[in-house]
């Protein structure tokens, strides 16, 4: 089955600058093309320095792992009005705290970060929280952004979504052909939801809302907490660790045969902040970096940067996770031209820097 609002409404800015299939509503909006900076000459004429200044940008989660590269992007930008919030601000969760997000600061646009995430084992022991703090929180969201006629918000999902055995590279249109890989179904769901959300409001009441999926992210700044840290932090944990106290191995969940591709924070920001200006389609759109690599690799390309020459033991009673994830990247590079750019032995080097600097920082965060 194929995603189902392929080229149905609220088409991009063709080349020519005619729009077709805007749905109704949002009348005293911006018109999408000036919203998208758009020019009679094509869809990604946008000067940075044109978008930024004149919107009032709302970040959720803007406390958080990607909120706070999406803040450094938006600086280097020179956005004048950014608000980056945190769940001490408003509980998304809660209708009226996410309606009253929106009546104090009554955004132009917002990228909405915020959500429970976590790594294998997050997912695991607390599966319900993930499902429905970040259904409860989408949902709000692009609700409440809606009834107060924000003329663009961002969704984050994530490619915990796509089926479990989805061909490789996963293209957006695999979305729908099957159920997630258990351990991070209820997560991948909840976020799915947002995108159906978003693609029927686009339809019925003409919201602009678009939806990113960023592949696994790693960078400085990242949570290393066991209870939530994802592969890459937790690796490095147990590298440095193991490297301090001179032990003789290190132990690692699944068998090393799973893959993943990883995508540097600060290049996904860079997606979501091109995207913010050039794209306005309710298309999803994965965002990675075109690179795979199996986990047992990864584990002593990290070794080798921290110094750790011990053994590395699989522990084959946990889970691998899903087999392989890698995505085509080229609707996002077609659509608004965003490519990774950070190389991954650089971007783990800096990472692993970024830990043995900020040791008590990257552990406090347990949610
Ligand atoms: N990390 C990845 O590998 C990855 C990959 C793909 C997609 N994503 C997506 O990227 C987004 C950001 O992830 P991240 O890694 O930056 O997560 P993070 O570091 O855990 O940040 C989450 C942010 O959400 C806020 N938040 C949590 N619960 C909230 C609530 N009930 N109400 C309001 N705010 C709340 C947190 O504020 P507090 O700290 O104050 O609670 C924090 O600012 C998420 O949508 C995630 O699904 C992440």
């Amino acid at each position: 089955m194929e995603g189902r609002r392929r080229g149905a409404t609220w088409n991009p800015v063709p080349a020519g600058g005619q729009r077709h299939g805007d749905a109704q509503g949002f009348h005293n909006e911006r018109s999408l093309a000036d919203a998208a900076g758009a020019t009679a000459s094509g869809t990604l004429a946008v000067t940075m320095s044109g978008f930024w200044p004149d919107r009032k940008v709302l970040v959720t989660g803007g406390t958080g792992f990607l909120g706070s590269a999406v803040r450094r992007g938006l600086a280097s930008r020179s956005a004048g009005r950014v608000v980056a919030l945190s769940s001490a601000d408003y509980d998304l969760r809660d209708r009226e705290a996410t309606a009253q997000m929106f009546d104090t600061h009554a955004p132009d646009l917002v990228i909405h970060l915020a959500a429970r995430v976590g790594g294998i084992g997050a997912n695991q022991a607390r599966p319900a929280d993930l499902y429905l703090d970040n259904l409860l929180m989408g949902t709000y969201v692009l609700e409440e952004a809606r009834l107060h006629r924000t003329p663009k918000t961002v969704m984050i999902g994530t490619i915990c979504s796509y089926p479990k055995f989805t061909p490789v590279p996963f293209t957006e249109d695999s979305l729908w052909t099957g159920y997630p890989e258990e351990t991070n179904a209820p997560y991948g769901i909840a976020k799915l939801a947002q995108l159906v959300q978003l693609q029927a409001n686009r339809d019925q009441h003409g919201q602009n809302a678009i939806y990113l999926m960023p592949t696994n992210l790693y960078g400085p700044g990242d949570k290393f907490h066991p209870d939530v840290s994802h592969v890459i932090p937790a690796l490095i944990k147990k590298c440095v660790e193991a490297h301090e106290q001179q032990a003789g191995h290190i132990v690692v969940w699944g068998t090393g045969k799973a893959s993943r591709e990883f995508l540097y924070v600060d290049d996904a920001a860079e997606g979501i902040l091109l995207a913010a200006e050039h794209y306005n389609a309710g298309e999803p759109v994965n965002l990675g970096s075109n690179e795979e690599m199996p986990i047992g690799e990864l584990v002593t390309t990290i070794a080798e940067l921290v110094g750790f020459e011990g053994e590395i033991e699989w522990d084959r009673t946990k889970p691998d996770g899903q087999p392989r994830r890698r995505v085509d990247p080229g609707r996002a590079e077609k659509e608004f031209g965003f490519k990774a750019e950070v190389d991954f032995r650089e971007g783990l080097a800096r990472t692993i820097d970024w830990y043995r600097a900020n040791r008590a920082e990257a552990e406090a965060r347990t949610e």
